[in-house]
């Protein structure tokens, strides 16, 4: 405990800190040295419960041989697919300044959340190494200096990582209240998908009322939202999926035009539908396979943005039609993005997409619910894209 120098007004800096610089930087050796390290980190946080506030001191040790552990999460023992994903016994997450404690009813599964199993998507610093992108939950602690949120509050959150697990520590900025009319659990599914197409389709592409907007995926996650947002902007939407089944249900959610794309070239399809004009947005999310293709499909003063590469990032181009028809192709991620741009997109998502939800106009679509320990198979599942809409995990 000598080890902790505390401060009283926030939260303690630690000899042990390495600790938690291993967790962030490398998080599979830090997964293997947890199992067996005798490392202690120490804490002394200051609480907020209610109207009273407390002292706690905390230890914990990352050993499966000490009874000092703090809470289960999903652990990524080694780059690989869903099955090395395991349980396993962690420390509590450590109250920073700035940030509340959630404890998690439930957590969204996210396609990057396969790439991050694989070492593919990179931690930003200072979250933990579990994977999980938003959360929904009751906050079980508040530092200090923050003043909008207090114990006991139903929140969801956006996540830079961590959501697979009981607990997580979130910076205020990133906090939503869950929506009237949705239940504390639903509200899991909702932050990653509205910040990602609130962000990118409507803050930077400017999709606007009367216009056409064609979302690839309009089954996944991202699509069953994209289309309702659209829709309740007054959009024409278009979209693409692999089954008949899906296209319904993108139907059901408001979807005009479905196209399957393994039957139909959506372009032409696109381009029959609109008497030649093509759609004025697109949202993609397979990158080099359809990025001629979109060009294609897009209409004069177009806005191509591309958030995946599920169809690769390298290919042969032909960009005449950037030119020729005034195109702006943009892409983003929304994991990497500083706190105050994150901040500032949930702010925006709350004036502007809140209403649509608590209006019961916009609603997550959940296919189906995991206990956390089944993170294996709720991944596989997601991998096999039977799903239409979101995957939750419930600690
Ligand atoms: N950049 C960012 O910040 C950001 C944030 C969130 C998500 N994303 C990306 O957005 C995409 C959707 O994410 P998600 O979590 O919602 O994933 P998801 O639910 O797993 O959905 C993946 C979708 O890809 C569709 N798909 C596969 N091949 C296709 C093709 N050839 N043409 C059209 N659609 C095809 C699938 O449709 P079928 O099942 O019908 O084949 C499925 O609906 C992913 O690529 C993800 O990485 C990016």
């Amino acid at each position: 405990m000598n080890n902790c120098r505390v401060n009283e007004h926030s939260t303690s800096s630690c000899r042990d800190s390495h600790i938690l610089n291993l967790r962030q930087s490398r998080p599979f050796e830090y997964a293997r040295k947890g199992r067996r390290a005798q490392s202690i980190s120490c804490s002394r946080r200051k609480v907020k419960e209610g109207t009273l506030y407390a002292y706690r001191r905390t230890t914990s040790i990352a050993s499966e041989y000490s009874s000092h552990v703090g809470m289960k999460a999903i652990v990524i023992t080694k780059p690989g697919g869903p099955e090395v994903l395991e349980l396993q016994e962690v420390p509590d997450p450590e109250l920073k300044p700035g940030h509340v404690i959630i404890r998690i009813a439930a957590a969204g599964l996210n396609r990057a959340d396969l790439l991050q199993n694989r070492g593919m998507h990179a931690v930003p610093p200072g979250w933990p190494p579990y994977p999980g992108l938003e959360c929904s939950g009751t906050i079980e602690a508040v530092s200090d200096d923050v003043h909008d949120w207090k114990v006991g509050d139903q929140v969801c959150a956006l996540l830079g990582g961590g959501g697979y697990a009981e607990k997580v520590a979130v910076p205020a900025p990133h906090l939503l209240p869950v929506p009237k009319g949705v239940s504390l659990e639903d509200a899991a599914a909702i932050p990653e998908v509205a910040c990602t197409v609130w962000s990118t389709v409507f803050m930077t592409s400017h999709l606007s009322t009367g216009e056409r907007f064609l979302v690839h995926g309009g089954s996944s996650g991202i699509g069953t939202f994209a289309i309702q947002i659209a829709k309740y902007n007054g959009v024409k939407v278009f979209c693409t999926a692999g089954s008949a089944e899906k296209l319904q249900r993108c139907r059901d959610l408001g979807a005009d035009v479905t196209i399957n794309y393994k039957e139909e070239d959506f372009v032409k399809r696109v381009k029959e539908e609109t008497g030649g004009q093509g759609v004025n947005v697109i949202l993609d999310n397979m990158g080099a396979v359809y990025f001629n293709r979109n060009l294609d499909a897009l209409s004069v003063d177009g806005r191509l943005f591309i958030i995946g590469f599920q169809g690769g990032s390298t290919g042969e181009f032909k960009l005449a039609p950037i030119i020729g028809k005034r195109l702006t192709v943009q892409g983003a991620g929304l994991r990497g993005r500083s706190l105050e741009n994150k901040s500032h997109i949930i702010q925006e998502v709350k004036t502007h997409v809140w209403p649509a939800i608590e209006n019961g106009l916009v609603k997550p679509i959940i296919y189906k619910t995991f206990s956390l320990a089944q993170a294996a198979e709720a991944q596989q599942l997601l991998e096999t894209s039977q799903h239409t809409g979101k995957i939750l995990l419930k600690p």
